[in-house]
């Protein structure tokens, strides 16, 4: 039986990935503050300790006798990392040495690492692969970057493996309903169109119409959080197994529009939908899809949603 532990393991993809984890037979401690997960995301079956990665002690005690680590504690609003910069790098990169000064001590040799897509900024090329320059225009995407390099360099110079799993856009829910924390003020498109849908919320924005794509409206590459905890709990074996550390992403390689979102929500959800047609956001990329073939050579991993409604049906029937 693998112990591990999951650091964010109440959050939104944290939850998943620990259900995910539970499914395949292994023995798991969550690991969070509760600043943005929840405890009604918390599984009877594993163990919850309630801590903050920057209190090393506490930290250091729930390390002990785990084989492997997914860290996904981490603070992901774009446009606050632009803001308070301080507060990302003290979160997500003295967290992150923290949790890996913590393994070295108690010699957990294996971490997954939540990285993201904001790593490669402006794409030079589509799909993204990951032999794509690395460029973050934000600094949250700053902070992936830097935690990847960090682990490359104790990947050499010590006892260490990891597998960073770049996340394209991360959406839906379990669709067994076994999670039931509605991720709370996501700026994020689809969170935000769920909030209209159920009425929440009156109005939302289209940011920008006038993009060269084949509808004007920007085009992301939506990938279910079931189909990223499954990666998840793959490259725990891959490393258990001996597998080389490696970045991999994480995208079905399709891409949808913006509109194409706002149509099959409206459809989904039987509701039209109160829309507002804006100008561009900052930082937009037109268009941003992600090769996922490398994760396919090394997990064996494949994305089973393919499908934007029965993706969105998934968040639907949170709101039943
Ligand atoms: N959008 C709107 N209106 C909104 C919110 C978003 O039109 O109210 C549009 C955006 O302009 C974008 C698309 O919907 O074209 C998706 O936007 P999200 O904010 O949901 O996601 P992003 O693609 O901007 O960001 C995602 C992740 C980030 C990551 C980034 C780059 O959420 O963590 O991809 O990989 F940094």
């Amino acid at each position: 039986m693998v112990k591990v532990l999951v650091a964010g393991g109440a959050g939104y993809i944290g939850s998943h990935v620990v259900k995910a984890l539970l499914q395949n037979g292994h023995r798991v401690t969550v690991y969070d503050n509760l600043s943005s997960g929840q405890r009604i995301n918390l599984f009877p079956e594993a163990a919850f300790v309630e801590g903050d990665i920057l209190d090393f002690a506490t930290l250091d005690k729930a390390m002990a006798g785990q084989d492997a680590v997914v860290h996904l504690a981490a603070k992901k609003a774009v446009g606050e990392s632009m803001e308070k910069p301080e507060l990302y790098a003290e979160n997500n990169i003295t967290g992150s040495l923290n949790i890996m000064k913590a393994m070295l001590k108690n010699g957990v040799e294996n971490m997954v690492f939540s990285s993201s897509a904001a790593v490669y900024g402006m794409p030079e090329y589509l799909p993204i692969d990951e032999k794509h320059p690395l460029n973050p225009i934000n600094f949250y995407g700053y902070t992936k970057y830097d935690i990847e390099k960090y682990m490359e360099w104790y990947s050499r110079l010590k006892s260490f493996r990891y597998m960073a799993l770049r996340y394209f856009n991360a959406v839906g829910y379990d669709a067994e309903g076994s999670i039931r924390g509605r991720e709370i003020g996501s700026q994020n498109l689809l969170p935000i169109i769920m909030d209209t849908a159920a009425g929440r919320r009156e109005k939302f924005s289209v940011f920008g119409t006038d993009y060269d794509t084949r509808d004007g409206t920007c085009i992301r590459d939506y990938i279910h959080v079931t189909d990223l905890a499954r990666a998840h709990v793959l490259a725990i074996d891959y490393l258990l197994r001996g597998g080389r550390s490696a970045s991999l992403n994480l995208g079905t390689g399709k891409g949808t529009t913006v509109k194409e979102i706002v149509a099959a929500a409206e459809k989904v959800t039987g509701r039209k939908l109160n829309v507002e047609y804006a100008g561009r956001r900052a930082g937009d990329p037109a268009v941003l899809t992600a090769s996922s073939a490398e994760a396919e050579k090394l997990l064996g991993w494949q994305p089973e949603y393919t499908d934007i409604e029965e993706i969105i049906r998934t968040m639907w029937q949170l709101e039943q």
